[in-house]
Parts: structure tokens; sequence; C-alpha cells
């Protein structure tokens, strides 16, 4: 029962990509007309990318639920749909059948309405990774609503900025999160957060760690309790394929996160469709991602691709190191997991762990691995390889990002030649080109360039929530009628992909996106810090770690305690997630005579190699490079 869009060979790979290089409309329509629409399109895809303005399946009606859910019921009514795995491998997993997932989505639904959300509201998750987040997401689009889901490690701060920009009206949270041998507190974040909400009238409130937490009278409600009267039955609402699917906020350059708009037609599609080729999904599969909903990865390969395929998804409450570095692949082996998908950071923390907790399991269940969110360095590929893979499954390596919806650049299974690092070539649909800093295109192979891309595909950002011009400027501005991607990459002889990193101010920690101007915001937010600077440098395990540079006010001690004061302020404006690894005391900072921050110095000081910091002759102070190289912290 594979669909017909899943690609059997690479030979059929080339064939399809060239003709939806040919006809993108006709392409995509076929690949449409395997869902469940309540009316279809009057035009597969209108765009210009100077607004930009860009549609999919214009005119169709369709909700996203129907076809996770009950378009499934007569052919997989009791197949799993989900198998939740908890934090603590003693307690028992929750399997969820289709028929079971559509009841709960249903009565979710039924208790949204109850409390007044409709279609177009928007709703705030701040949830552990639990079925109800899960479930949450799904009712919250069956009622036409739109979820924001926020990462449960953000600060209440952060929390607070993202549901006042959405004007959420509900939240949904959870007494506690079960992490590893740790509890969290996240109804307490919830509260800290709702002092400064006032568009929020009710809180839901998931039972996970047994405790009695706050509750205000007439705003916070126990969602176990509430949602037993409900209705296992509620009609979907229908929507249009441009109507809002969901925001989903991430950093940029500049201080403030931005919500990152998606539609429910075109997400739909190409979620669907992509999942389904990347990993190769046959009927009776157990596919795994680790991935948190809070980030586009959940959303688009634990949740909506998955399950718009019939599959079976697994939803993990943990982390890899809990009880022990071996939880993975115990999971694995306990689930029978075929397809499974993390990040690199996890793959490079769990083999500084060495072999022994890997070996240990038989993980001949296997067929596809996936990494996603960095690029993956040549020694954690071979290692995920041969000790997790034996040698005999593909690896993946998926390029995306929150504003592409749907893996981009990646190989399809086991159907494209294996390159260790390079992501490989773009998904049919999916043009890739390279250009230069003036925006020409680079046509010839063997070359490194700015990626961009330079036809629409169907799940592509439509706007940034409450500010289409920042869209624009961020994505469209740089480069005529292309969606510039913040990336650069290299194409090899082969044609093949590989990317280098970010080549704008944002820098990826542990595959997490952070806005260096975000975490500077934060770190200024202290009252002995006069300026500050931040930067990437390479991390052995997150990839990147934070470097900030710091002048204090006259007077303050630059010792370790302030160090942790400083560090204590990101951590409440943003969250554990945006810690400074490290952070020197400076005096000045290097600037350019109209006072720009150089940022290129302060990188190569941070990544070890202030030998060769080329011309520097443009700056104010060239003084205070010496001190910043002499202050280097190893
Ligand atoms: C980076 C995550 C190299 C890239 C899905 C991108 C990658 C950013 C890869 C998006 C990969 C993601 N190889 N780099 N396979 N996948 N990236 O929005 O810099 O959290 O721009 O989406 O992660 O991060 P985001």
């Amino acid at each position: 029962m594979q669909p017909k869009y899943q690609i059997q060979s690479f030979e059929e790979y080339q064939e399809k990509y060239k003709l939806a290089q040919e006809n993108p409309e006709g392409f995509w329509a076929e690949v449409a007309e395997e869902f469940q629409w309540r009316k279809k399109w009057d035009s597969v895809c209108q765009w210009e990318f100077k607004t930009p303005d860009v549609k999919w399946f214009d005119g169709a009606k369709l909700n996203i639920t129907e076809n996770c859910l009950d378009r499934h019921l007569a052919t997989r009514g009791n197949k799993l749909a989900i198998i939740w795995e908890p934090n603590d491998p003693r307690d028992r997993a929750i399997r969820l059948t289709y028929r079971e997932l559509h009841e709960k989505v249903c009565q979710m639904a039924n208790l949204l309405k109850k409390f007044g959300v409709k279609k177009g509201d928007r709703v705030c998750l701040y949830m552990p990774m639990v079925p109800e987040l899960a479930i949450a997401v799904l009712a919250i689009a069956r009622i036409g609503a739109i979820h924001s889901v926020v990462f449960a490690g953000f600060s209440a701060h952060a929390l607070a900025d993202r549901i006042n920009d959405a004007q959420c009206n509900m939240v949904i949270t959870s007494d506690g999160i079960n992490r590893g041998n740790k509890q969290i507190p996240a109804k307490r974040v919830v509260d800290e957060a709702l002092k400064t909400c006032p568009s929020v009238k009710t809180v839901l409130v998931k039972d996970c760690c047994g405790w009695t937490p706050h509750m205000e009278e007439g705003r916070d409600y126990w969602l176990d309790e509430e949602i037993e009267t409900m209705s296992r039955v509620c009609q979907a609402e229908v929507m249009d394929a441009e109507d809002l699917l969901f925001i989903l906020y991430t950093s940029g350059s500049t201080g403030k996160p931005k919500g990152v708009v998606h539609t429910c037609g075109g997400y739909m599609v190409y979620a669907a469709y992509s999942f389904s080729n990347v990993f190769q999904y046959q009927e009776s599969d157990v596919y795994w991602c680790t991935a948190d909903i809070g980030w586009i990865t959940g959303h688009s390969y634990i949740v909506y691709g998955p399950l718009l395929n019939g599959a079976t998804t697994v939803m993990f409450e943990g982390v890899p190191t809990f009880p022990d570095p071996g939880r993975f692949w115990q999971v694995c082996d306990k689930h029978g997991v075929n397809q499974f998908y993390t990040a690199p950071t996890a793959i490079r923390a769990l083999m500084a762990c060495g072999e022994d907790h890997v070996l240990s399991y038989s993980l001949d269940s296997i067929k596809v691995l996936g990494t996603v969110g960095e690029p993956i360095n040549e020694e954690a590929w071979r290692w995920y390889h041969i000790h997790v893979g034996k040698e005999k499954c593909p690896i993946v390596d998926t390029w995306w990002q929150t504003e592409t919806g749907g893996i981009m650049i990646s190989g399809l299974g086991n159907h494209s030649p294996l390159n260790p690092t390079h992501a490989g070539y773009p998904l049919p649909g999916i043009q890739p080109i390279l250009v230069d800093e003036k925006g020409n295109e680079i046509t010839e192979n063997e070359v490194e360039g700015l990626l961009c891309i330079k036809h629409p595909w169907p799940s592509m950002l439509r706007s940034t929530y409450g500010d289409h011009e920042r869209c624009r400027i961020t994505y469209f501005s740089h480069f005529e009628n292309m969606y510039f991607t913040g990336d650069g990459a290299k194409r090899d002889k082969n044609g093949m992909y590989r990317i280098i990193g970010r080549v704008d101010d944002v820098i990826n920690v542990s595959g997490h996106r952070m806005g260096t101007a975000e975490v500077e915001n934060a770190i200024n937010s202290n009252p002995h810090v006069v300026e500050s600077a931040v930067v990437g440098y390479p991390h052995d395990i997150k990839g990147q770690g934070i470097y900030a540079y710091v002048i204090t006010e006259e007077g303050c001690p630059n010792n370790e305690n302030t160090r942790a004061e400083i560090v204590e302020t990101v951590v409440h404006e943003i969250g554990k997630i945006a810690k400074p690894e490290k952070i020197q005391f400076v005096s000045g900072l290097p600037k350019t005579r109209s006072g720009k921050i150089m940022r290129r110095i302060l990188r190569k000081v941070a990544e070890g190699t202030a030998d060769n910091l080329g011309d520097t002759s443009t700056l104010l102070d060239p003084d205070v490079v010496e001190e910043i190289k002499n202050g280097y912290i190893g």
C-alpha cells in the first residue's frame, strides 16, 4: 500500500526530477491527487517572489486531519498510529491505533470548542513529548485553529514573547516535564509567562508528574478531567488550502524570533511526499524520529508526514543518555524500529560514551538511518554507519529548514548514492541554485556559493506572522526572484550538495538555531553589562558553541561570579539552550569607523585562528584586537 508517489529507484528519481522541473504544476497536481480534498484546486501554483505572494492549490478545500486520520480508518483502523515510549524505561509504553487516535483527537477538538476556540484562533502548546502534544496539534488543526508549539526548554520570558506575538487565547501545558532523572516545572514557567500575556483566557494542564501546581480559578483546568466527558466525534472544519495551519517561531539575524507561517494544502502535500520518499516507508514499518515536536522536524516528521502516510510513528519522552547511553538502541530493539532519524549532535554525544552501549543491541530491524539539523562530520557519519547501521543501512542526510516545511536535499532511502557529509541531490520539485555574493548563478560543478531556491515548492513559508515585510526582507530581498536560505553550500563534480553552514548571524548549537543578536539582547539585559558580541565556535559535541565577548560597567569584578550571573540572565531571557559556553571580558569591541562590530575578527579569535586576521586597517581602535587575542579562552 505504498502511495503512488513513492519513488522506487535512482533512475525513477532522475526521471521524476526532470519531469518536475519541466512541468512543476503537472507534477504536483499528480501528487496532490493522492489526498482527500473536499474540493479540488482551481490553480496549482501562483507565485511571485517580489512581495512574496505564493499560493498552492488555490481554491481547494480540505482538512489535514481528515488526511492524517479519517482517511485511514477503513483500511488501517487497527494499525498503530503512535507508539509512545516514556522517559523511564520501567514505565509502560502507550500504543494508539488510528481509530483510537482519531477518537482522542475528536475529544480534544470538542474540548477546545467548549472553551471557545474557533477557526483562526491561535493556541500555544508548551508541553513535554507526551501523546497529548500530538493529539493537541491535530485537534487544533481539526477545528481550523492555528497551533504555535513552543519548545518546552524556552524560558517564561521567551514563551511570553511568542504568545504575545501570535496573540494566543489558549495555552496547553503540563504540571511538569520528565526528562532523564530530572523533573522540570512547566506550569510554573507558563504562570510566570502569563503575567504579561493578557490574550490568554484558558490554560489546559496535562498531569505528567502528579504534582499540584497553582491553578488559577476560571483560567486553568486539568486536561484529563475535562476531556473525559467529551464526545469522540467531531466534524473537521473545512479549510481553504491557503488558510494558516501553524506558526513556528525560529531565530534569525535580528533580535526578535519570527513566526514562520505554514498553510494547509501545500504543507500537507509536501510533508507527506517527502516523508514517503526520503525514508522509503513500507506499510508495516515502525518509524522513529527523535526530535521534539517543538521544532519543525517534529511537526513534519513525527506528526504530519508519518500520519499522512498511515505510518506508525514513535514518540519518545526521554533523552538519549537516560538511564544510560544505550537508551536509543534499546528503544529501537524494543519496538522494532525500521527507520531511525536523529541529529548529528546526539550521535556525537553517544559516540563519546563508547561503542559498548550500542553493541549490546541487535538493531537488526533498522533499514534506513537519517540525520538532520546541522552538517554531520565524517567521524560521526562513520560511527553511525558502522555501529548503528551495521554497514548495511543508507544514511539520509536531510537538509531543510523551518521555513522550507519539509526536506529539500537528501538521499531517498537506499535509492541514492551515499557520500558522507553530503546531503546529496534535491528532491523532485526542488530547484536549488548556488549564487555568488552578487546573486549571479554559478552553473558549474565543484564550486561553492550561497544556497538559494529558484522555484516555489508546496511547503514553503508563506509569511512571517504579523509582519509580511520581514519575510520579504529576510528571504526574498537579497537576490531577485529567489528564496535565500542563509546557508552556504558546495556542489561536487557529480552535482551533489554539501551544506557548509550559515552565512548569516545565526549559530547552530546542538542543531538548534540561535540568533547572535537574540543572545546579545539577553546578555545586555544584565545590569552589569554595557555591551556584548556573540559568535559561534566549533564544539566537539554541539557542533557550535556560543562564545560571548562582554564589556561590563566600571567597577564590576570580571570574575566567575559575574560570568555565572550573565549565564543566569541568558537562561532567564531565552532558556538553557542559549547558555554561552565561554564568556570573555573585554574593554572594547573591534568596530569599524561607522560603528559596526567586526564579527569576522571575533569569530577568528573564538575559533582559535587569530594569527590570520586579515585586514584590520578599517578598525577604529586596533589595540583592542590585541587585548582580545590575549584574553582568548581556549
Ligand atoms: C542547518 C531544521 C547541514 C542549516 C530542519 C539550516 C543542516 C538550519 C542540515 C535550519 C543538514 C539543517 N546539513 N545543515 N542536513 N539540516 N541544517 O530551521 O544551517 O531548525 O539553515 O530546521 O539547520 O534549522 P531549522
